[in-house]
């Protein structure tokens, strides 16, 4: 398996996916990198949902293009939400690029580090997946829509506990390309400052 290092620094965001199943040993690989992620306290309080039924993401496409499709774009809004909205407006906008596998990570809004937790969870999961050859990109939609009823009532139902919000989510699959990009990326930011 690759070296850490490797793995983190060649790990690129894939949006475009073979439709084959991820092997049952890879994913358990993955979920235990999220779950061995750091969190404030040790409070352990992420909740992994494993989305792997093709029927079941295909409901939460519609459903999130139709809450999306209803929400008016704002002056200085987030570009990635206005993207978001104005190409379900359009129509056939899938949140999660038609991965064969979504895990939403859910946490507690009481508890003051959810988001920072879930962030560590993910990106431990997307270092792994890329560790394993298998694509991944962090998907942002159902937090942005955690309050709405209708996809609160249905992450609800697919076993998200009442107290709990989406915070997160990643997309994994085998990408379309064969390996996933491993190109390095330019920055053009991620500023440093060294005090000797
Ligand atoms: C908090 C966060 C939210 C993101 N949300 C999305 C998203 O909803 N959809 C998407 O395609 N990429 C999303 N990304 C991926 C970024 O666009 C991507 O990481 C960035 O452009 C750098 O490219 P790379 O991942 O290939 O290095 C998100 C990344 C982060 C860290």
């Amino acid at each position: 398996m690759m070296e850490a290092m490797e793995a983190i620094l060649t790990r690129r965001s894939t949006r475009n996916f073979r439709q084959e199943a991820v092997e049952q040993d890879k994913l358990e690989k993955i979920l235990e990198a999220g779950r061995q992620a750091p969190s404030g306290g040790n409070s352990q309080l992420n909740h992994f949902l494993v989305i792997r039924r093709a029927d079941v993401i295909r409901e939460l496409v519609e459903q999130v293009e139709k809450a999306f499709a209803k929400m008016e774009v704002t002056e200085g809004m987030y570009r990635s939400l206005r993207h978001s909205i104005e190409a379900s407006r359009r129509g056939g906008y899938v949140f999660c690029y038609n991965a064969p596998v979504l895990i939403a990570v859910a946490n507690r809004p009481d508890y003051g580090n959810h988001m920072a937790d879930v962030a560590c969870a993910i990106e431990n999961m997307m270092i792994a997946a890329n560790a394993l050859d298998l694509g991944s990109c962090w998907i942002n939609q159902l937090r942005w829509l955690n309050e709405e009823p209708g996809l609160l009532a249905r992450m609800r139902a697919l076993g998200m506990k009442e107290e709990e919000r989406i915070y997160g989510a990643v997309s994994l699959g085998w990408p379309a390309a064969g390996k996933p990009a491993r190109n390095l990326m330019k920055l053009t930011g991620n500023e440093v400052t060294w005090i000797d």
